[in-house]
């Protein structure tokens, strides 16, 4: 039975791995779980090593001295403020990593390693983008388009295996819904600790982003089902070698979800939410052109893919620093002891951003599909249960 080491593991996506291989005792034996900090004890077959990534590749393979694996699941991720920092931090993670396994002969065992990267492969980050990506769609050139960390990660990775006989694949995950012990930067949390201080403060549910977005086509991953996906794309033949979408599998939009966040917190959505006045609003262009600018011609879209923007109605992250908001965030955490630093670290530019965009997202399943993926997770199910999540650990009420 093969063992396997998952980097990240404290993370949103790499901790629900864990979790996912330990499930599995009758395909997985010793997990190897890799990160700065240890938050969790994921049982007896579970073995942590403290490492920082960012260090030098021979202290990593001191640290890593005994751990023998054929898998290899990539889900650490740190965040910069650039994409070029970005870049070269999360690539630079990677190279170490795969050179701590080779000075310790670690490589020669491997067999296939997942690499764990997101929609940001299609530029969803800088503005409209062909509807549905597909995994076939050409890379954005760097320049003009900013440099994208996961190209140089997915480089690193290729030219490992190339020179070591190796296998790969990739992930492409959207929106994560999940929920990490301590880490606050995910959308849920935003969702809930927004919604639970509306209700503080006695308002209605209004939604933060722009108008666009909340009719708008969009698409989810949980990351429970993100890590059966990595389960089944590191033991299927066919998935060597081969980057993946990996969707919750039905489409789905905020008009839809909104109203029943609202229901789940004892809140209404106004009626008139969108002609109501906006003190708080902000907007923030785009890159000067979409992705989808890349496919213009050839989808006859010529001078229509203009600039994309981020326009929202209620900017999250000056709403949190309001004094009211903070104030009944003081409450609440007294009444209802709250992890008091919930409100200052969510994920409140990312939500932003999220939700103020202009255009769809969706990406296709079709690849996964074609090879037997069957798995499926209906996405308000997903978005239920990690509010009760972070109920219980008591980031909201
Ligand atoms: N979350 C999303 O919505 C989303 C969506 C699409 C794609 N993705 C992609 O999925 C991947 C994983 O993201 P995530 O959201 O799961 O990240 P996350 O929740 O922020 O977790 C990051 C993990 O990396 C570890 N890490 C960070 N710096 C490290 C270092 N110097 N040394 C060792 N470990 C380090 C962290 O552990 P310690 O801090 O304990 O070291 C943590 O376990 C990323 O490529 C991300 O872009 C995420």
């Amino acid at each position: 039975m093969p063992s396997a080491i998952v980097t990240g593991a404290t993370g949103i996506l790499g901790r629900e791995i864990t979790l996912e291989l330990c499930s599995h005792p009758e395909q997985w034996d010793r997990i190897y779980t890799v990160s700065r900090s240890n938050t969790e004890d994921f049982g007896p077959r579970v073995k942590h090593a403290h490492l920082d990534l960012t260090g030098k590749p021979e202290d990593m393979a001191r640290n890593l001295e005994g751990v023998q694996a054929e898998y290899v699941f990539f889900a650490a991720y740190l965040q910069k403020d650039s994409e070029d920092e970005a870049t070269r931090v999360n690539g630079d993670m990677l190279a170490s990593f795969l050179k701590a396994l080779e000075i310790n002969g670690v490589h020669t065992k491997i067999k296939r390693i997942i690499l764990v990267c997101g929609a940001k492969n299609y530029g969803v980050h800088l503005g409209a983008v062909k509807i549905p990506m597909e995994e076939t769609d050409p890379w954005m050139p760097e320049p003009p388009f900013p440099k994208n960390f996961y190209y140089r990660q997915q480089r690193i990775l290729h030219e490992f295996c190339e020179t070591h006989h190796t296998e790969w694949a990739v992930t492409y995950s959207t929106e994560v819904l999940g929920f990490a012990r301590g880490n606050f930067m995910n959308l849920a949390s935003a969702i809930g600790i927004y919604a639970a201080v509306s209700k503080e403060l006695g308002d209605e549910l209004v939604w933060p982003g722009s108008t666009e977005f909340y009719t708008a086509v969009t698409v989810f991953t949980d990351a429970k089902l993100h890590a059966q996906f990595c389960n089944w794309v590191a033991l299927e033949p066919k998935a060597a070698n081969e980057a993946f979408n990996i969707t919750n599998g039905d489409a789905d939009s905020w008009m839809n979800l909104w109203p029943r966040v609202a229901i789940y917190f004892g809140l209404r959505v106004p009626a008139d939410q969108f002609s109501r006045p906006t003190p708080l609003a902000s907007e923030k262009p785009l890159a000067p052109q979409p992705p989808l600018s890349l496919q213009a011609d050839a989808a006859g879209l010529a001078g229509r893919t203009s600039q994309s923007f981020v326009r929202q109605r209620v900017d999250l992250q000056k709403w949190s620093q309001t004094k009211e908001v903070r104030e009944a965030w003081k409450v609440m955490v007294e009444k209802d002891g709250l992890d008091a630093k919930a409100l200052e670290k969510a994920s409140w530019a990312f939500a932003g951003f999220a939700w103020g965009r202009d255009y769809s997202q969706i990406i296709s399943m079709s690849k996964a599909r074609k090879l037997g993926w069957t798995g499926y997770q209906d996405n308000w199910e997903n978005l239920e249960r990690t509010l009760g999540e972070l109920r219980h650990s008591k980031v909201i009420p």
